[in-house]
Parts: C-alpha cells; structure tokens; sequence
C-alpha cells in the first residue's frame, strides 16, 4: 500500500500530508465569493478532507476566539462569525498550517498583498474572508468545537 495512504488510515500524518482547519467567514458567503475562494484552495493543491455548511453559535464563537476575549474587536468579531453560515473546512496538504496562512495573506487587509485571497477579496479586517488555525495545535482545538477532527 502506498505509505502516505497507509499512514492517513493508520492516523500517524506526518508534516508532509498535514491537516488544519479554517472556515469562511459570513462575508464571503455573502458576497458569494465561497466557489471563487474554493477554487483557489484547490488549485493550489488542497485536499477538502471535511466541508459543512454552518451556522456559529455565540457560545462556539467565544470558545474559537477566547484569546481575543477582552480585546477592543472581539464583540465585532463574535457578531460577525455569527452573522451568517460559515463554511468550515479539514484541508490537508504538504505543511497545511503554513501553506495556508500564506495563501490567505496578512489580517490587515492593508498589509495583505495582492494575490493572497484578503488581499484580494476583502477591505475588512473584521469581514476577512477567511479564518485559518495558526498551529497544529489550535488546529486540533478549534476544530473540535465543531466535531470536526485533523487527525
Ligand atoms: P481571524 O483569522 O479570524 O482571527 C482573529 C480575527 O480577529 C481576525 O481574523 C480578524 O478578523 C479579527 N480582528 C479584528 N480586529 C483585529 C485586530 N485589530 N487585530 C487582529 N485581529 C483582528
């Protein structure tokens, strides 16, 4: 059997076929941009391991954002997670966690530079398009607030 195959059944991925979680946010849903950012995700070589419509209670908002909790943006950013249905997302590729980071592009979307999906699709940085874990770890976490699983 071929090893990577092996080992995704075995659940021993290492970093070259890794996991991490994101969703669109209710902005992008919205502005029916999910086929546009799906299709870059893929293009660029992800593999959709887990893909659900969904509407973010208050309660998984604060739980996903709790290290924003205190912050001056946080209530806007609960408000607007809940807005609307979200689509959340196990993609798997080669370094997922960083890979996908890079794709999307800064927070800001004034730093975000041109070709990355905020610096592209978005003037918020509230409404940003795109939610992705920045670790392993947090991506463990945060998608098991949704019962979605990276291992
Ligand atoms: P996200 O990747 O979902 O992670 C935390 C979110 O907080 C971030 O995207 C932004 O949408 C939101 N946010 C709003 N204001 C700020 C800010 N000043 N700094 C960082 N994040 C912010």
């Amino acid at each position: 059997m071929d090893s990577v195959l092996r080992k995704e059944r075995e659940g021993t991925l290492t970093e070259s076929n890794q996991r991490t979680f994101s969703f669109l946010k209710p902005d992008t849903v919205k502005n029916r941009f999910v086929g546009e950012v799906l299709s870059r995700l893929e293009q660029k070589g992800f593999i959709f391991k887990q893909l659900r419509l969904h509407q973010i209670t208050h309660k998984e908002a604060e739980s996903l954002y709790s290290v924003h909790k205190g912050k001056p943006f946080f209530q806007e950013l609960v408000d607007h997670v809940t807005s609307g249905p979200v689509v959340l997302m196990i993609l798997q590729a080669p370094d997922a966690v960083e890979t996908l980071r890079k794709v999307i592009g800064a927070t800001n979307p004034l730093t975000a530079e041109p070709g990355t999906i905020r610096g592209d699709l978005s003037v918020s940085i509230t409404a940003n398009v795109i939610h992705a874990s920045d670790s392993v770890e947090n991506a463990k976490r945060e998608s098991s607030i949704f019962s979605l699983d990276t291992s």
